[in-house]
């Protein structure tokens, strides 16, 4: 595949390499990206002058293949924008450096590269900011922080490309953003008095079964990723974005505030694609000194998928990483080969062509880590014990693959997306049984396949490991409920509420049961509660308009009509163009005798809904009974 020693350009009737006929365009294509002003290469290689001063190193780093940085091996894998030079490339470039390293003729020399200032894919949608920089420290150990963006949107959009503005690209090696739609990193804001917190990885809570199938990944270099038609995710006002940072100190101490910019698309998601995610971090315990130590994963696909591309992901005793597939039939189809990692360039790589795989085809990690002295990138000399964690001097081995069911209708891939979840959700309790966030999520996958009586034991495995996890006490609430067992839904609603007072969503399960118990007045008020804290939260409003109307109808059979009145009247208010709030209203007033009130608010529903058959009834008579009145 590639030409090995010198290819063709190098025949001597093509005279000797000059700068501006062989070795310009190869820096222009896949060196000036960085090595221009502005971005993270330390110095610019846009001219001979350039290439001159650094013409030995040039010869060094690319041989070596330290430049430009790609990691993956040829042949496991055709990526996209691969940004590898050619075995011909490299030797072109010591040649020329041999040769004394001559300009040649001006005549040869390529139009210079074009690039776009400021952002890469045009004027953002919305950008979002920090209010407070982060202070990084002059010198030292990279950092890694989390800084935490809230999204204030306009109702909701897809999102078809984010792309990160750090001021200084030199000080950002890579960032990942998260979205937390809970805000679950909020409590960890700030705490050491900078904006953000400190992390390598990052994990974000959700109590919903709603995965991002997304690589939302950025590196200084490159033109961010723009997901293709119908693949968009979706984002609502007042999500967060988490952007995961690894910073590095530039010898003065620099403010940075990042700003993301998000790019609209009005096309919904049609696509869905899933992270699978391959780890086994439990198994995680290197010993100092082992130059060799050995981390492996499978995990079978209970669907047919598309593989879209694949981030693999380990701190700096990571070495060889490998993930590929193992076919039913047994052939094997790699997805990547990484053999000298280098966490310094780690990325996103999506492959030219997704890669079909059947379901029952074996996907395998196989990462190997160096935590001898031998490994420059070691963090600890003497190397030391390591074990698993997000801290830079943890380790971690996780292979992302991103998969799109390789189904067309939009139910057949949501059932896929939910057994891929199940599946992986099943794997990881295989290796670790006591984990509390395997356990809560495929409870809550089970919710969402209708499995209440499976759902309830994984709910209940959650809740003992961590009976202090509102999250999980509300779900387990929200499945009993489901199986028709609502005075023990009732007690766990309460206690999730214990545990968070502010929490909607047991605000709203609570208001549910108590209204199917008839026990109107305190589902009244949790449904109060959540529109306290925000009162355009649409299904709480329909509850407390629902149960504000049961209540009113009870009041009015029971005779307590100035109460049923009430509830009517602020149902009316909160639904002004109801024609049956008015109805109701309408009857109260009548059964009270206030004839005249009652035609007026007849009226209004006739108004709003002319065909309202009730309203329209209840009006002949009360005109009739007015007429009468009047005799
Ligand atoms: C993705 C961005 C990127 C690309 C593409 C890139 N570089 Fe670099 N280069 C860097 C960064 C960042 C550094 C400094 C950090 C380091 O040395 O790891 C660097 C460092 C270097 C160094 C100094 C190495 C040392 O040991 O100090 C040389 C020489 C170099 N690059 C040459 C090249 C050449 C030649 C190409 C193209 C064939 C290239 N680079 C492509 C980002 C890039």
């Amino acid at each position: 595949m590639f030409i090995l020693g010198p290819g063709p350009v190098l025949t001597a009737a093509q005279g000797p390499i000059t700068f501006n006929k062989h070795i310009a365009p190869i820096l222009n294509e896949y060196c000036a990206p960085c090595h221009r002003p502005g971005e993270s290469g330390p110095f610019p290689l846009l001219t001979y002058q350039d290439a001159k001063k650094h013409a030995r190193q040039l010869a060094v780093v690319t041989k070596s293949r330290y430049m430009p940085p790609w990691l993956p091996e040829p042949g496991y894998g055709k990526f996209q924008d691969e940004r590898r030079l050619s075995d011909a490339q490299i030797a072109v470039l010591e040649r020329w450096v041999t040769a004394g390293e001559p300009q040649g003729d001006p005549a040869d020399i390529p139009a210079p590269p074009k690039f776009t200032e400021g952002w890469q894919l045009g004027q953002p949608d919305l950008i979002l900011t920090i209010a407070k920089p982060f202070a990084l420290r002059a010198d030292g150990e990279d950092v890694y922080r989390n800084l935490i963006f809230p999204a204030r949107l306009d109702g909701f959009h897809y999102v078809k490309a984010i792309e990160i503005r750090v001021g200084n690209n030199k000080l950002v090696h890579h960032a990942n953003v998260l979205i937390d739609r809970e805000h679950t990193a909020r409590a960890l804001d700030g705490r050491d008095g900078q904006p953000g917190f400190a992390g390598m990885d990052l994990q974000i809570e959700s109590e919903k079964f709603d995965p991002d199938g997304h690589f939302l990944f950025w590196k200084p270099g490159t033109v961010p990723f723009a997901e293709p038609d119908g693949m968009a995710w979706r984002m609502d006002d007042g999500t967060d974005l988490v952007l995961n940072m690894h910073l590095q100190p530039s010898g003065k101490s620099e403010l940075v505030q990042p700003r993301i910019g998000l790019y609209f698309s009005d096309k919904p998601p049609l696509l869905r694609p899933m992270l699978i995610q391959l780890e086994n971090d439990g198994a995680i315990d290197i010993p100092p000194g082992a130059a060799s130590f050995q981390v492996s994963d499978d995990f079978t696909l209970p669907v047919d998928v598309r593989v879209l591309g694949v981030y693999p992901h380990a701190h700096y005793l990571g070495k060889d990483l490998q993930g590929f597939a193992t076919l039913p039939d047994g052939t094997k189809k790699p997805l990547i080969w990484i053999r000298h990692w280098d966490q310094n360039w780690q990325a996103v790589f999506r492959y030219q062509d997704p890669i079909f795989l059947p379901k029952g085809t074996k996907l395998s990690l196989r990462y190997e880590y160096d935590n001898s002295d031998n490994n420059q990138a070691n963090p600890n000399h003497p190397p030391k014990r390591v074990l698993a964690g997000n801290r830079a001097v943890d380790e971690m081995g996780h292979l992302w693959v991103q998969v799109l069911p390789a189904v067309t209708d939009a139910q057949g891939s949501e059932s896929a997306r939910l057994s891929i979840q199940e599946s992986l959700m099943r794997s990881k309790l295989g290796k670790s049984p006591q984990d509390f966030s395997a356990n809560y999520n495929l409870g809550a996958v089970l919710v969402s396949r209708g499995r209440y009586q499976d759902a309830e034991v994984s709910l209940r495995a959650a809740v003992r490991i961590d009976p202090a996890n509102p999250t999980a006490t509300n779900s387990l609430g929200a499945a009993l409920q489901a199986l028709g067992r609502v005075d023990e839904a009732v007690a766990l609603f309460r206690e999730s509420l214990r545990l968070r007072p502010d929490y909607p969503s047991a605000h709203y399960n609570l208001g549910n049961a108590l209204l199917s118990q008839g026990q109107f007045e305190p589902a009244i008020a949790n449904f109060r509660e959540i529109l306290r804290a925000d009162p355009k939260d649409v299904p709480a409003l329909e509850k407390l308009v629902t149960a504000l109307n049961a209540q009113g109808n009870e009041f009015a059979r029971t005779g307590k009509l100035t109460d049923a009145m009430e509830c009517f009247r602020e149902i009316v208010e909160r639904n002004p163009d109801d024609a049956d709030a008015y109805t109701n209203l309408g009857s109260a007033y009548a059964i009270r005798g206030d004839l005249a009130e009652a035609a007026r608010n007849f009226e209004r529903a006739l108004q709003i809904e002319p065909g309202h058959e009730v309203a329209r009834k209840n009006l002949e008579r009360v005109r009739q009974d007015l007429l009468r009145r009047k005799k």
